[in-house]
């Protein structure tokens, strides 16, 4: 089949590179709204690229689009590109409000055709062997986890991230709290979220957030996050030179606790970890049961592996699957980023269920 990546910035170069590895697809068509940069970004990354996004959409050859492009056009190029019969992978944030992302299933549900959102961290191997643990019982039932993020600014002044009025749950943290909905295996009932005043000055949204879920099971999970304690640093702290950041304040760490042991899953350590709870007449006993480790050349595999997933969405794609992760999965992570964005602005906490539903 034919493609189509809207957006050639980085992650459209990553979209294109997963494209031209995979042998299901044909032409790879690129699109950017200004003539000039399809030009050029289209030269750089050897696809026919356009800024007519109509005529794109009307290529009956081409039967999945990829969105790489800024946040706030996701919603509108997925809807359009739905209506207009072709399957589609949009990176996350869904979109920068929720109605927005509601829209977006409500057209999956009303054409009936493939929305897979850019949840990577669903194929990345600490993550899926995080997973993998839980779901073999290995830590019992899960009841609490905790997430700390702490990177450096890596955003820059003027641009697109951060002069956005969306603050950074939807650009990062959703792929986190997405993970925890993932390993709790519940939904969110109840979210309080809070900021501090920001360190970054030219950041039009927080630079920081404590978010706080409680889920329909009872379990709880925080999320931590700021971004300017780590050495700077100009390049993503996920892909480069995690030996050197893993202790100049950089952090990435899961703690996941269950009825019958516990998981860390450590990026800057390359590294994940599991201990198993046992009884005995004094107390509960806890042993460290299992450590797996992995080496730079497969870091993209382990902690960022948006290469693999768009290689598995073509595939599925092009033997006519479904989706791996609904569209209407993908809502609940993005309804729970809006519930802590309400929580934050109301100072209170923020039931679901006062949110529209999928
Ligand atoms: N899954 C992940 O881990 C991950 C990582 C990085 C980025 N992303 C997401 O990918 C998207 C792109 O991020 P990036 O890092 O490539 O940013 P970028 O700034 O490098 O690229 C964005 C591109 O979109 C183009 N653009 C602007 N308006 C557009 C429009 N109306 N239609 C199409 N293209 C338009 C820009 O010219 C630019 O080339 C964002 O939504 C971001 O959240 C996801």
């Amino acid at each position: 089949m034919d493609v189509a990546v809207l957006g050639l910035g980085e992650m459209g170069g990553t979209h294109v590179g997963a494209m031209r590895a995979s042998p299901h697809v044909g032409a790879i068509y690129g699109y950017e709204p200004d003539a000039a940069r399809a030009a050029a970004r289209g030269k750089e990354l050897g696809v026919q690229a356009t800024n007519d996004l109509a005529a794109l959409l009307r290529n009956p050859a081409i039967k999945l689009v990829s969105i790489a492009s800024i946040n706030a056009v996701h919603a509108a190029q997925a809807i359009e590109a739905l209506r207009a019969g072709k399957a589609v992978m949009c990176e996350k944030p869904m979109a920068e409000s929720l109605a927005d992302a509601r829209r977006m299933v409500e057209a999956q549900r009303e054409t009936g055709g493939f929305l897979q959102i850019g949840f990577e961290l669903r194929y990345s191997r600490i993550y899926t062997l995080a997973k993998e643990w839980i779901d073999r019982g290995l830590i019992g039932t899960v009841v609490n986890s905790h997430c700390r993020y702490y990177c450096s600014e890596f955003h820059s002044k003027n641009t697109w991230r951060s002069n956005s009025p969306g603050t950074l749950i939807g650009e990062k943290l959703s792929h986190y709290i997405d993970l925890q909905r993932w390993f709790t295996g519940s939904e969110v009932e109840d979210v309080f979220s809070m900021h501090a005043p920001n360190v970054v000055p030219y950041f039009n949204h927080p630079d920081n957030h404590q978010i706080n879920m409680r889920f329909t099971c009872g379990a709880i999970a925080d999320l931590n996050f700021s971004m300017y304690v780590a050495e700077s640093d100009h390049r993503d702290p996920l892909l480069e030179m995690l030996e050197k950041q893993a202790d100049d304040g950089h952090c990435l760490q899961y703690h996941i606790f269950g009825t019958k042991g516990a998981i860390e899953t450590d990026v800057f350590r390359r590294r994940i970890r599991r201990w198993a709870f046992t009884d005995s007449p004094e107390r509960l006993v806890s042993k460290l049961a299992e450590t797996v480790r992995y080496t730079p050349a497969d870091d993209n595999a382990w902690i960022h592996n948006t290469h693999g997933q768009n290689l598995r969405i073509i595939e599925l794609v092009a033997k006519g699957l479904p989706p791996e992760t609904p569209a209407s999965d993908s809502f609940e992570t993005m309804k729970a980023g809006f519930a802590a964005e309400v929580s934050e602005r109301e100072r209170r906490i923020v039931r679901m269920s006062e949110l529209a539903t999928a």
